[in-house]
């Protein structure tokens, strides 16, 4: 038998390609291919990318720049660029890096077999079209092989909200829902295998209608039927928007005993005028209102946010309501972002804010922002959380999981493997992390 051919995959971005990365994988998988770590042992390089921010994409070009030597040294080395530069900059890769032989984008991924054809026989291929057809039935079915007990599972992808400063709806195409059945077959599938957490996901989660057996089923009726799957103990969703909370959902976070007490729930803007401007759709009053109403179904929920500072028109005062807003929230967990300027995108011909300006003002919400982190984990110690264990710690006899509230926590522990859930006394919190003693056998 041939020896099998080896594939490094690099995913950058969102949770979404992580999950895309480990389907395409699975598509290379059937034509030959083994998972390496190892850029420089492979026979092909595919870098699965994000167009989030301007670095983000500039990132790609030097790591391209990084493999000429591989290259050079192996000519028979492939390389390709998946996720969304290549939906956003397509055959315009090739004539930057011209040793790119394969651009797809993240609807076409399906395609693997067949464009890989044709780059072993020494042509270019390029495929970023949105197509009809459903490319997770497409996808050849998964091998059976033992997971580690936490997945992502894509219930909903692209978005029609259209943000003036986001790419996702052009990268990412339409919004289109998952039927249901398929998602409860692949999650019970992920659970036969070992998986005791799945994270469904979504560009806007909460907005899931799929097909259903009586019509189409919202998120939380999804949320109930996985809540019956034996085997699995915990639920979470990403990324949900504030105008799509529905009363189910709430609910559900009040009586649905695997989903998690954790929601990130980005707000982007305390400024009414900036978030009408970033075509939000939400005021910070409605979303302080959902706030409220969630923490009235769950008091422990743990919220995470993103903001984005330096906004076009963004003035001190605008800026200023964004911190008023994240001081009366209190965000367990968040991510700040500056401005960057999207080719495309409604808000690129707006001025932007002097750059001195806007990362004095990064810097000030960071600064708040961890305050709140710290505070909250602070407040842990000395309570009884519940950690799915994962994986082994730095220290010997020391094992690392999440509690309910996404925190990661580290433990000596004795008889407690992969997979368990067991309970932690929190002792100490450290930088991103919280220690803790196991408090039952
Ligand atoms: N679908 C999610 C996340 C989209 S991208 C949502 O609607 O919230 C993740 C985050 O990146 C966004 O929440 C936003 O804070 C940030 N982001 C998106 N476009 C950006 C841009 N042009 N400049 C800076 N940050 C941006
Ligand atoms: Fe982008 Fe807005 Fe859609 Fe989120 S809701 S993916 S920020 S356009
Ligand atoms: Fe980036 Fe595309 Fe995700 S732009 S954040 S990888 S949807």
């Amino acid at each position: 038998m041939a020896e099998a051919k080896k594939l490094f995959i690099k995913t950058y971005g969102c949770q979404m390609n992580v999950y895309d990365s480990e389907r395409m994988a699975e598509a290379m998988g059937g034509e030959g291919y083994v998972q390496t770590d190892k850029p420089d042992d492979a026979d092909m390089i595919l870098l699965n990318t994000c167009h989030i921010r301007e670095k983000a994409a500039e990132k790609i070009y030097s790591e391209l720049g990084r493999y000429r030597g591989f290259k050079e040294a192996n000519p028979d080395l492939k390389i390709g660029v998946a996720g969304c530069v290549a939906q956003a900059e397509g055959a315009e890769i090739m004539h930057r890096q011209p040793m790119v032989d394969l651009v797809v984008g993240p609807q076409t991924y399906h395609r693997l077999p067949d464009l890989m054809a044709k780059v072993d026989k020494g042509e270019k291929a390029l495929d970023t079209d949105f197509p009809e057809e459903d490319k997770f039935e497409a996808l050849k079915s998964r091998p059976k092989a033992q997971r580690g007990p936490t997945a992502f599972l894509t219930v909903q992808e692209g978005c029609d909200k259209f943000c003036a400063f986001c790419v996702v709806p052009y990268t990412r195409g339409a919004e289109v829902s998952r039927p249901v059945d398929r998602i409860l077959t692949e999650a019970r599938d992920l659970v036969e295998r070992g998986v005791r957490e799945i994270t469904l996901l979504g560009q806007n989660v909460n907005a899931y209608h799929g097909a259903g057996p009586n019509g189409d089923w919202t998120l939380a009726q999804l949320i109930w039927a996985l809540n019956d799957v034996d085997g699995l103990e915990r639920i979470r969703f990403t990324t949900s928007h504030p105008n799509d909370m529905q009363d189910d959902l709430i609910e559900a976070h009040r009586t649905c005993d695997k989903l998690m007490p954790y929601l990130h729930l980005p707000v982007q803007s305390g400024s009414d005028h900036i978030l009408k401007r970033m075509n939000r759709s939400h005021t910070a009053e409605s979303y302080i209102r959902v706030i409220e109403r969630i923490r009235a179904a769950r008091p422990d929920l743990l919220l995470s946010g993103d903001f984005i500072v330096g906004f076009p028109e963004e003035s001190d005062a605008d800026f200023e309501a964004t911190m008023d807003l994240v001081r009366e929230v209190r965000y367990g967990q968040a991510y700040s972002f500056k401005y960057s300027t999207r080719p495309g995108t409604p808000a690129a011909e707006r001025a932007l804010v002097d750059p001195g300006v806007a990362n004095e003002r990064l810097q000030r919400l960071q600064g708040l922002l961890s305050e709140q982190q710290y505070e909250i984990q602070n407040s842990m110690v000395g309570r009884e959380v519940s950690v799915l264990f994962e994986k082994t710690g730095r220290i010997q006899g020391q094992m690392i999981g999440k509690s309910e509230y996404l925190h990661a926590v580290h433990a000596p522990v004795e008889n407690v493997v992969r997979g368990d859930i067991r309970k932690v006394r929190i002792t100490h919190s450290e930088k991103n992390s919280l220690g803790g003693v196991l408090t039952e056998g």
